[in-house]
């Protein structure tokens, strides 16, 4: 068994990591509806290469990332999610504004999905853009086993492409014989990085190949679907452009520093391959201390073209509400505790504790002051439909947190003070220690909405909070 092709485990992140800091609404009911029908259930699937036996997983129709859920901007999206597994699931379109009710989050906005049932969602997408979809029950544990996949709103006019490739990125914890380690929700995890696998995939492939042509350009939709893994990605003497983040178009502008993909993130690239036929290049993670190969560009013998496209890679504005900064309603945010946090008490369930009897039940993290240890919780915002919103979030804590919010976006105004020259929107920001982000979006989707850090064991140990619009 080649142990060496598995990485250390650790989820020390490096701090010397410079931060590309930077880094439809008219939803025309078009009649056409896309009907899809997934089963929830157990497969097989070989991760790490031949050398080791395939991995149990549990997928969306047994495949890991799930069946691809593709359709266009205006069409309807339905999707008959069977439950083909013996424990209770759900599914949850991570970054679709869509109405409450179609949300997918068990125990809040619907019951779950018991074993041998079937639940229908319906929802028209009203924004182009790359997203995803996965469990949302137990999500440290079901995410981990396989439970997500790409799901993809195409512009009505895409910038032109030769290729364009959605890599799904994961990080799985296996053993040896490349069975995934069962140690869901540890306690170390649950207190510190969250959980840090051994394996990091491309659609599910340990340190796959992609093959390119010189002179090609290549749309790549980065999904980061790991329970907690951060990435940064370089693409060696490449220079790609990021034309969207969190599925929303962003003015088209390039990176020669690593691209930053929090939890749950993701980030279209238009990348213009450049190099020599027959020569191979790595792309490269280095979030945290140690970098490693993530996957690899081999080039074809035969070059596509000699020089590059020129055309236009800008793509439609985005068609979100924008917030009324001299009216918005402002809350402050902050997050604490975990190790090395030194919160020393929170309320659970409306009464003041000391951290180490909250951390008995397996909570360690509180926001405002308050254990997130329920999904049906009192508002931490309740607000009126069509309000607009200023968030100031603080991550007081020793750890990074990509923070989800549920059915809307938020403008991202200012990091640590500075104002951005390219405000975006975001659906899952990843704060590092320390950092203090500022945010604004109107509240226009009524409903109880979470609001969580997507290192999934951090919302398990208490790191989530309800927004309610009405
Ligand atoms: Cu990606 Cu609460 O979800
Ligand atoms: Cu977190």
């Amino acid at each position: 068994m080649n142990r060496r092709l598995f990485l250390k485990l650790g989820g020390t992140f490096s701090l010397t990591n410079t931060w590309f800091a930077a880094t439809a609404n008219e939803a025309r009911a078009n009649s056409v509806r896309r009907q899809f029908r997934i089963s929830a259930e157990a497969g097989k699937t070989n991760i790490v290469g031949p050398d080791f036996p395939a991995t149990q997983v549990w997928g969306f129709n047994g495949q890991v990332p799930g069946t691809p859920i593709r359709i266009r901007h205006g069409e309807a999206l339905a999707a008959t999610i069977h439950n083909a597994l013996e424990v209770p699931t759900a599914v949850h379109w991570h970054g679709i504004r869509l109405p409450n009710a179609m949300d997918g989050v068990a125990g809040l906005t619907q019951p779950a999905i018991q074993s041998g049932d079937s639940f229908e969602y319906e929802f028209t997408p009203p924004d182009s853009g790359t997203y995803w979809y996965h469990s949302h029950v137990n999500a440290y544990e079901q995410v981990g086993r396989g439970l997500y996949g790409p799901l993809i709103i195409e512009e009505r006019s895409p910038p032109t492409v030769d290729r364009d490739l959605t890599w799904m990125i994961d990080d799985w914890r296996l053993r040896d014989d490349a069975s995934i380690s069962d140690d869901f929700g540890s306690g170390h995890d649950r207190s510190h990085a969250g959980r840090i696998g051994n394996v990091p995939t491309v659609n599910g492939r340990f340190r796959d190949i992609v093959k390119v042509r010189s002179g090609e350009r290549l749309r790549i939709r980065l999904i980061n679907a790991s329970n907690a893994r951060n990435f940064a990605l370089s693409f060696g003497d490449l220079i790609p452009s990021v034309i969207a983040i969190d599925g929303q178009p962003v003015e088209p502008y390039e990176v020669t520093e690593p691209v930053i993909v929090g939890a749950a993130g993701r980030v279209d690239l238009i990348v213009d391959m450049s190099g020599e036929p027959g020569s191979r290049m790595p792309v490269i993670d280095s979030f945290y201390r140690e970098s490693f190969d993530l996957t690899s560009f081999v080039y074809e013998d035969e070059a596509l073209r000699d020089s590059s496209l020129q055309s236009s890679i800008k793509l439609a504005s985005a068609d979100l509400p924008e917030p009324d900064l001299s009216e918005a309603i402002a809350h402050d945010i902050t997050i604490a505790g975990g190790a090395m946090g030194g919160l020393r008490r929170a309320k659970l369930d409306g009464e003041w504790m000391g951290l180490r009897e909250i951390a008995q039940q397996g909570y360690v993290w509180a926001i405002n002051d308050v254990i997130g240890n329920k999904l049906k919780m009192a508002p931490l915002i309740d607000t009126k439909k069509g309000t607009s919103i200023k968030l100031t979030i603080q991550n007081k804590t020793a750890f990074p947190h990509p923070m989800h919010l549920h059915g809307h976006h938020m403008k991202l105004l200012t990091i640590d003070g500075n104002t951005l020259t390219r405000p975006r929107w975001v659906d899952s920001p990843l704060l590092m220690p320390n950092q203090v982000m500022e945010f604004a979006f109107v509240a226009d989707n009524p409903g109880e909405w979470l609001f969580h850090c997507h290192a999934l064991e951090h919302h398990a140990a208490g790191l989530g909070a309800l927004v309610r619009v009405t």
